[in-house]
């Protein structure tokens, strides 16, 4: 009995270093190790063993199962090497300490906006979102912004240059790559309203937006805002006042100086702009920069909606993304933050 496993395993000792690629290693293992290889067999046959000679036979075909697993973990990496297990090419010296790799990180402005969102939805506002390239009954006439008003002019705007017909099947409306995120108000709103989770609701809209402005340290054709957009019963100027000065602390610390002055947005009244004051040179003075603007929202875009703005109240705000980047990590120039500038990027 005890020579029978032997002769196995020589025989299958001589067949796997016969064995010279993947396939024949893999029928070779199915032979042997598999789950009716010969080794199965001979564990079947223990039954068949005379009572005295069981623990002297297990044990043995336990040995020839580990000897042939072992010998088939052995050819198999002397295979997947290639050189059959042969060493080539330089000395590597292995206490070496390694190459380290550069770690990269997320744009600043993604983390900007990912701060500031944080910081928004501690104080209870859902994050939203809405298309870049949009019509212009969002970007301007539910937004109150009339057909012959002076920031629908092509100059100011990105219109999109649609091929014949594709105007028609949009209902005839201009389309365009969005110039504010006030856009997603309307959306939010004619979405709540629909579905039925709002209002009261309680959003803000981070998102890129684009104008034809000439490149400057201050100005970009495409830059970032983030749109909030509170709608309740009986929502003040108190419960703005108190919501900007409280992510101004949030995030830009206690003493952080913030101002509102009066202002006119056609989708706010009253309107207002939201200034800080920021040092975008270390050890230069303060100076108060611009944000972006505020205000209650107005009855005539609850009527654009379909609200009754008898009914609802609400403030709504636009704040660039870029200025507040700029004044919480000092830095002085936009054109930096799309440079690609890595000693910049790393720094930041
Ligand atoms: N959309 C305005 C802009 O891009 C900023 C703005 C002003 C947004 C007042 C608002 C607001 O939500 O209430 O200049």
């Amino acid at each position: 009995m005890l020579e029978t496993i032997e002769t196995l395993q020589d025989t299958a000792l001589a067949e796997l270093a016969a064995a010279s690629d993947a396939g024949a290693l893999e029928q070779w293992r199915i032979a042997y190790l598999g789950s009716k290889g010969k080794l199965k067999d001979a564990m079947a046959a223990l039954k068949d063993v005379p009572k005295a000679d069981k623990p002297a036979y297990g044990q043995r075909v336990n040995a020839a199962k580990q000897a042939l697993e072992a010998a088939f973990e052995a050819r198999k990496g002397a295979l997947a090497g290639g050189g059959g297990g042969k060493a080539s090419g330089p000395r590597i010296d292995v206490t070496e300490p390694g190459i380290a790799l550069p770690m990269g990180k997320r744009h600043i402005i993604t983390r900007v906006r990912e701060e500031i969102c944080e910081v928004f939805s501690r104080m209870g506002f859902d994050v939203a979102d809405g298309p870049e390239v949009e019509d212009d009954e969002h970007n301007f006439i539910k937004l109150n912004i009339p057909p012959d008003h002076p920031a629908r002019e092509p100059i100011d705007n990105f219109y999109v240059e649609e091929p014949d017909g594709a105007r028609a099947d949009q209902g005839g409306r201009p389309r365009m790559l969005r110039s504010q995120t006030s856009t997603v108000q309307i959306r939010v709103l004619d979405d709540a309203i629909k579905r039925g989770w709002g209002p009261p609701l309680k959003i803000v809209a981070p998102g890129r937006v684009y104008r034809p402005d000439t490149v400057d340290a201050t100005h970009s054709f495409m830059f970032h805002q983030i749109e909030g957009l509170y709608v309740d019963r009986r929502v003040t100027m108190v419960d703005l006042r108190t919501t900007l000065l409280q992510f101004a602390h949030l995030y830009f610390g206690a003493d952080a100086e913030v101002r509102l002055r009066p202002s006119y947005f056609p989708f706010t009244e009253p309107s207002a702009e939201l200034d800080m004051k920021i040092a975008l040179k270390q050890g230069e003075e303060p100076k108060w920069i611009e944000l972006g603007g505020c205000g209650l929202v107005d009855p005539k875009v609850f009527e654009a909606v379909g609200l009754d703005p008898e009914q609802w109240t609400g403030f709504a705000f636009g704040f660039g993304i870029e200025r507040i980047a700029m004044g919480r990590y000092g830095i002085p120039d936009i054109r930096l933050l799309y440079g690609g500038d890595v000693r910049f990027l790393g720094r930041v």
